[in-house]
């Protein structure tokens, strides 16, 4: 196939760093642009040209039906990502990718939420435990806390594994902040600064742990039900080597932590920003859960707070942009694209595009209500991306973020410290920096949630 390159060019490349220097300095204005250009628009990322991908019946096409035949993950920003995980479920290829995904599918059957729902709880009490009357914290580093302990108390159920988990847990963040660092600034992976070495040095650390975890699931003939048996299954103890092992454990902490702090963070935010869908989300648990304990149950009768979910991950989508790259020389929209291009799509774009979601700058989350809803919008609404490479942690993630919420919003008034609100930070997930909550127990209500644990306050 000739491929003219058809797609219109974004204007202000600048010469050797092209529209890089925009897309790190004010991304989401620069990707809000590139949509009124059109479907598909070329833009250049240092000398490299990089299709980006406005609309969404092409990008479920490049997702869905054109998965691992014309499109597979690849292009800008992967190569980082696998670097470290290179073989993990989120960074391996359209081949490997499918029996791997099969193999720990089990992990997160819905059979397993009622359980999982349970140390949800826990972990949530556990963050809120040391909060006081009258404090200001900062969301989103709450919500890590609470992230992180979720995978380890979920994903990895064996007592004995406890120490190696905590040496994941001291470490993950900071190859986290590094291959953020290696994401932004091309080339700074060669560097000998003080935070790659902190990486390294946590990288070993971190190997070192998962062998250890391996070596005894190795000896131990009992089948957790939890990531680790899934990676080192009784029956074939040997199925994976320990650098596979250690890609899918670090895989994991990438995908679940700074999404979920993400979404909670400016749901809480958007909240103490909205006083009558406040009232509205309190009213609705106070009727549904009351003083006890929330439980799985209760979850799917939380409509309304399921509404101001999706509002939040529409407006604010953790995970803000994505790539993919052609496998063949193919088409999209009309444009024909080499085998081998580099493609973006934005969720933070396609969610905000006033031709799909009327007043798309408005929270409002009564626009999921069932008799507004309505096809396209579904279309356009990828937070946990879409087809075969979909977020394998969607239900898990939800439900968490429910129980978060339902623990937080059960005990606890949140209210905005007065000033400016807080700025997305771009990493690999927007997080919102600079956000700080004020918070007051609430007087009617048991400090524990129910759960029969009294914090020492
Ligand atoms: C609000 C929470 C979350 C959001 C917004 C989110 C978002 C996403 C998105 C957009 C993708 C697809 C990426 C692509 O197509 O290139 C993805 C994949 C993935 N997510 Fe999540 N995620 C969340 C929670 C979680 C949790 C809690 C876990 C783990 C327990 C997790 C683990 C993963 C993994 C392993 C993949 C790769 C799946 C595959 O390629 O088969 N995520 N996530």
């Amino acid at each position: 196939m000739r491929t003219t390159d058809t797609a219109p060019s974004a204007p202000g490349a600048l010469p050797l760093i092209g529209h890089a220097g925009r897309l790190a300095r004010d991304g989401l204005g620069f990707l809000e642009e590139l949509r009124a250009l059109g479907p598909v628009v070329r833009i250049r990322l240092g000398r490299t040209p990089v299709h980006v991908v406005n609309a969404p019946d092409l990008v479920q096409r490049m997702l869905v039906a054109g998965n691992g035949v014309e499109f597979d993950k690849g292009g800008p920003f992967f190569d980082q990502a696998a670097q470290l995980v290179g073989g993990g479920l989120s960074t391996s290829l359209a081949g490997p990718h499918r029996p791997m995904r099969a193999a720990l599918r089990p992990v997160f059957t819905r059979h397993r939420l009622p359980h999982h729902t349970e140390r949800f709880r826990d972990c949530a009490l556990e963050v809120t435990s040391t909060w006081r009357s009258g404090q200001a914290v900062e969301p989103y580093t709450e919500m890590k806390h609470y992230a992180v302990a979720v995978l380890a108390r979920t994903l990895f159920l064996a007592p004995e594994d406890r120490q190696a988990v905590e040496a994941v847990l001291r470490n993950v963040p900071v190859m986290l902040s590094a291959l953020a660092t290696h994401m932004m600034v091309p080339g700074s992976n060669r560097l000998p600064t003080p935070e790659n070495l902190r990486n390294a040095r946590a990288t070993r650390e971190t190997r070192a742990a998962v062998a250890a975890m391996v070596r005894r699931r190795m000896s131990d003939p009992t089948d957790h039900h939890d990531l680790m048996s899934a990676l080192v299954p009784p029956d074939r103890p040997a199925a994976h080597t320990d650098q596979e092992v250690f890609d899918q454990v670090i895989t994991f902490f990438i995908g679940g932590t700074e999404t979920m702090a993400s979404l909670l963070s400016w749901t809480l935010h958007l909240l103490s920003r909205h006083p009558r869908a406040y009232e509205r989300l309190e009213a609705e648990l106070d009727d549904v859960v009351g003083d006890r304990p929330v439980t799985h149950q209760d979850l799917s009768r939380l409509t309304y707070m399921r509404r101001v979910m999706n509002e939040s991950l529409r407006l604010h989508p953790p995970v803000w942009l994505l790539s993919r790259v052609a496998l063949v020389d193919t088409e999209l929209g009309g444009h024909p694209l080499p085998a081998g291009a580099g493609l973006l799509f934005s969720p933070y774009a396609l969610h905000r595009d006033p031709a799909v979601f009327a007043d798309p700058e408005r929270f409002d989350p009564d626009r999921w209500s069932e008799d507004r809803v309505d096809r396209r919008q579904r279309e356009a609404f990828i937070p946990f991306g879409a087809g075969a490479r979909r977020c394998i942690g969607d239900t898990f993630g939800l439900a968490e973020a429910q129980t978060a919420l339902a623990v937080i919003l059960g005990g606890w008034r949140i209210r905005p410290r007065p000033g400016g609100g807080p700025e997305p930070l771009l990493r690999m997930t927007m997080g919102p920096q600079g956000d700080r909550l004020v918070l007051d127990r609430r007087a009617d209500r048991a400090p524990d949630g129910g759960a029969g644990v009294l914090p020492g306050e």
